[in-house]
């Protein structure tokens, strides 16, 4: 199931915003080439998509959202560039395709990660340079912060380290709150950032994408029960095989599904206060628990 119409044009044109990113990536042939197969390779950008939706909220002005919203895409896929290597969860397919190091080995598909992680940054950088706008730091410092050891990494350590060791709730929280909620809590706080969101806007924008962030990993664990891997992109029933505690094990595949629906009639009702101009990123949050890949 692809996006309703409403958030399709947000993810076209982020897709075009990664294209020209990535063209302006210089760099040895071999590096550029890796770096472009995981990052145009047709994932669902659900966090740019985020960004723009977020910034839409707002009037128009001030930075172009467009520069923010690769930064965080390119965030991501270094993260599940790296996330697939054997020393993490060691899986051969990613977004339809053989995984990064199955099709250019293991060495590039490193080092192809951490210039998508730098580059995210050199992007931010070349935006924000030369104007006085305080949202491109307070933009540098949310996209830091989510993807480094307190956010992201520090996330995929405790998943990896965690992994088969049967975790409480709590500490699933915990986990997924760092490994996935960080950078879905980050794209949306860049897109309130760079609209001027007031402290209440902010606060409640917030809530909203801790909600959704927690509700699409608990659509992640179901997914990987319950979707076929054509449809999926990326070989299912790898957390039974990793013993993974997940959502799928702690609540069963019905509760899990129920818990989901749970945060997202929460965190739409985060958006009250922000009246119809919120009215795309409440589809956005159907969206994360209805998709099917
Ligand atoms: C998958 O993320 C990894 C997790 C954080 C669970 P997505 O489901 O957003 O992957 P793509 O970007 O669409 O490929
Ligand atoms: C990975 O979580 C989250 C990242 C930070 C990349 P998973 O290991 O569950 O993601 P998938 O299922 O491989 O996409
Ligand atoms: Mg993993
Ligand atoms: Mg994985
Ligand atoms: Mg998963």
């Amino acid at each position: 199931m692809g996006y309703p119409p409403n958030l399709e044009r947000y993810r076209l044109a982020a897709e075009a915003g990664l294209r020209e990113a990535i063209g302006r990536c210089s760099g040895p042939a071999a590096l550029a080439e890796a770096m472009a197969y995981s990052l145009l390779a047709g994932g669902k950008r659900l966090r740019p998509v985020l960004v723009l939706a977020t910034r839409a909220v707002f009037p128009p002005g001030g930075i172009d959202p467009m520069p923010v919203a690769c930064a965080l895409e390119f965030v991501h896929t270094y993260s599940l560039v790296h996330d697939d290597l054997p020393a993490l969860d060691d899986d051969d397919y990613r977004r339809g395709r053989p995984s990064c190091h199955r099709r250019f080995g293991e060495a590039t598909a490193i080092l192809a990660g951490d210039a998508l992680l730098t580059q995210a940054f050199w992007l931010l950088a070349q935006a924000f340079l030369g104007r006085a706008d305080p949202a491109g730091p307070a933009v540098i410092e949310e996209i830091a912060g989510a993807a480094g050891s307190d956010g992201m990494v520090g996330g995929q350590v405790l998943d990896t380290i965690g992994a088969g060791t049967g975790l409480d709730r709590t500490v699933l929280e915990d986990v997924h709150r760092r490994k996935t909620g960080a950078l879905i809590r980050a794209a949306v706080r860049c897109g309130a950032i760079l609209g001027g969101a007031s402290r209440d806007e902010f606060a409640a924008l917030t809530s909203y994408a801790e909600r959704i962030g927690m509700a699409f990993q608990v659509a992640d664990d179901v997914l990987d029960v319950t979707a076929p891997a054509t449809e999926l992109g990326k070989t299912p029933g790898k957390d039974a095989v990793q013993g993974k505690t997940t959502w799928a094990t702690l609540l069963g595949v019905d509760g899990a599904r129920r818990h989901a629906r749970g945060l997202v009639d929460a965190a739409v009702q985060d958006l009250e206060p922000l009246g119809d101009a919120a009215r795309d990123l409440r589809s956005l949050a159907e969206f994360f628990v209805d998709r099917t890949w």
